[in-house]
């Protein structure tokens, strides 16, 4: 029986878990910074850092607190030492740290975007491999393929803006909420998805890359009439409802289209994604019309594990735990 601490702070969320055994979740605690980032629409770097500084010990106390177990009971202690913001980051990595050095426990280092995947265990059971896995959030766009829960090759990236991004950056634009996602999708209900043609960038017949950024522009264009320069000139000249419904067609209609060129590329019928923007029941529905005429299926976490957690850090530290990967004070993030 492995039990492992792990800590979660690469974007916007201070997170903590308990983990036992890669799969049974003791406790998992999650901060978010949604109000200190709202009033910007979208994350301010320097904010998140100050905040994570600010909540760390509080929820990985909160978390102890909740596993009923003590910090001498934990084998080991992960994090997330990359990809992500350097200076949220560096806080959940320097608290990783602190705790391993003064417990004299392990330290292992994690991946944020193979974490994202590894979190459909938790729904699904154990992962099949190999696999393709597509993690879609506010910071990341991207394909992999798998080969095993810690052996991922990025066989497509977004060139530009992440698809989250997009949406966060399109819903200020219609004078939503921050964060952009789940207005949109709340908006599109009513909206007809027909009435305004945005682009769909598909970058070429074999590329499983993305670019979302001529869609953000199109949407600025169609939103506010083609002399905007920014989200904040002239009047809204569209039904916002209509706007969030083409937008988002777009959107997980690429994502849907690059998905099973990956899927076809590498000849494997299993998809797994994960992100925050999997939360979204428009690219689960259009994955499943894509994917299963296909014979091939697709699988994501429940929403409580789509967006950043520590759970999912914690499930795939254990697989490190078993190949014996451990990291020095000495690593580095990012
Ligand atoms: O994974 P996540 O919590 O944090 C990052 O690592 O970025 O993802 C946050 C992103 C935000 O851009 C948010 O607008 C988007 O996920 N998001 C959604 C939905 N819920 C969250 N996008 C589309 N539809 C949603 N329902
Ligand atoms: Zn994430």
């Amino acid at each position: 029986m492995t039990t492992i601490l792990a800590i979660e702070s690469s974007c916007d969320e201070t997170a903590a878990s308990v983990i036992r055994d890669g799969k049974e979740i003791l406790s998992n605690h999650v901060h978010t910074q949604i109000a200190i980032h709202a009033q910007y629409g979208g994350v301010v770097p320097e904010l998140a850092s100050r905040s994570h500084t600010e909540r760390i010990l509080p929820v990985i106390q909160a978390c102890m607190e909740s596993s009923a177990l003590d910090l001498n009971d934990m084998d080991a202690i992960a994090v997330t030492q990359k990809p992500g913001l350097i200076g949220s980051l560096l806080v959940g990595v320097t608290a990783a740290k602190a705790l391993a050095f003064s417990l004299e426990k392990p330290l292992i280092g994690v991946n944020h975007i193979h974490a994202h995947l590894y979190a459909n265990t938790f729904d699904h059971g154990e992962m099949k491999f190999p696999c393709i896995g597509m993690v879609v959030s506010g910071g990341h766009t991207s394909l992999l393929l798998g080969t095993s829960p810690l052996d991922w090759e990025v066989v497509g990236e977004t060139i530009d803006d992440a698809a989250g991004e997009a949406f966060d950056k399109v819903a200020k634009l219609l004078e939503l909420s921050y964060p952009g996602g789940p207005i949109i999708e709340e908006m599109a209900l009513k909206g007809d998805d027909s009435l305004i043609d945005f682009p769909q960038s598909m970058l070429g017949k074999e590329s499983l890359d993305f670019s979302f950024s001529g869609l953000k522009t199109a949407a600025l264009y169609a939103c506010r009439g083609k002399d905007a320069r920014s989200a904040f000139d002239n009047k809204l000249i569209v039904d916002v409802h209509d706007a969030a419904a083409s937008f988002q067609k777009s959107v997980v209609s690429v994502l849907a289209k690059k998905a099973l060129r990956a899927l076809k590329k590498y000849d494997v019928d299993t998809l797994y994604i994960g992100g925050g923007v999997v939360c979204n029941k428009a690219l689960r529905k259009e994955l499943e019309e894509r994917l299963h005429p296909n014979d091939c299926e697709v699988f994501y976490p429940s929403p409580k594990y789509c967006t950043d957690n520590a759970a999912m850090i914690g499930g795939l530290a254990y697989h490190h735990w078993l190949a014996k990967n451990f990291i020095g004070l000495e690593a580095e993030i990012g």
